[in-house]
């Protein structure tokens, strides 16, 4: 294993060994892949790109206490002892800080090509058939409703409710999920996420229908 990309894999691999699904080593493999189609087609550093798709959730806030600056750092110490250029370590820091959902919901401090390029590769895993999947994964994993029509949909969340909220897991696709095309970046990962929004579409529809015991 002489490159940094195979060495980065493998600490990824060990590290989230005993990760929950939704951010275990097989979203990471789905995000890598997502920003290298993205690559094929937008101009970026790859190398930067690689790095910090392999290593974006390599310490989630969500599991230490919301403490957004721990996966930066963590991957910040790995890639420093491996020799990698400051320039790129730092740079793989601020997006990893920067990139996440609740992050955007906040100010936007730190901006890149690159940036742009991982977090739709990361937003395109949050959408379609692997979307709803995780969505579910982690609705059951929190002990959520899969569905209460009584309770709204609470439509443009500031950071704090969106991390706090309680709601059912169906209420996560109008607070997030369907928003996500339009909040892509690129325009190839624009392209993408169309037919996966259409399949979401089609599944609550069928949902929904399914609730009222029609069909
Ligand atoms: P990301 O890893 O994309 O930055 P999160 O850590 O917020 O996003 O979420 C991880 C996965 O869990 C995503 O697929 C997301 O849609 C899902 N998820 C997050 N919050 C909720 C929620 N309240 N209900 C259902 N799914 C959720
Ligand atoms: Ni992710």
């Amino acid at each position: 294993m002489n490159n940094i990309i195979d060495r980065t894999i493998a600490f990824v691999q060990h590290t989230l060994a005993n990760a929950e699904s939704g951010h275990d080593w097989w979203h990471i493999q789905r995000v890598w892949n997502n920003t290298k189609l993205i690559l094929q087609e937008e101009e970026a550093d790859v190398l930067v790109c690689e790095l910090t798709a392999l290593l974006h959730d390599i310490a989630d806030s969500k599991f230490h206490n919301g403490d957004e600056t721990i996966g930066p750092r963590v991957a910040g110490e790995f890639l420093t002892q491996e020799g990698v250029d400051p320039t790129i370590v730092t740079h793989v820091q601020a997006i990893i800080l920067n990139m996440s959902f609740k992050a955007s919901l906040g100010v936007r401090t730190f901006h890149s090509k690159e940036l742009e390029v991982v977090q739709d590769a990361d937003r395109l895993d949050a959408i379609g058939a692997i979307g709803i999947a995780r969505a579910f994964t982690y609705g059951g994993y929190k002990n959520r409703e899969i569905y209460n029509p009584h309770i709204p949909v609470i439509e443009n969340m500031d950071k704090e409710s969106y991390k706090n909220t309680t709601a059912p897991t169906i209420n996560h696709f109008y607070e997030k999920l369907l928003l996500l095309k339009d909040q892509m970046n690129t325009e190839t990962a624009k392209r993408i996420a169309t037919d996966r929004h259409v399949f979401m579409q089609q599944y609550l529809d069928q949902f929904y229908a399914e609730w009222q015991g029609v069909k």
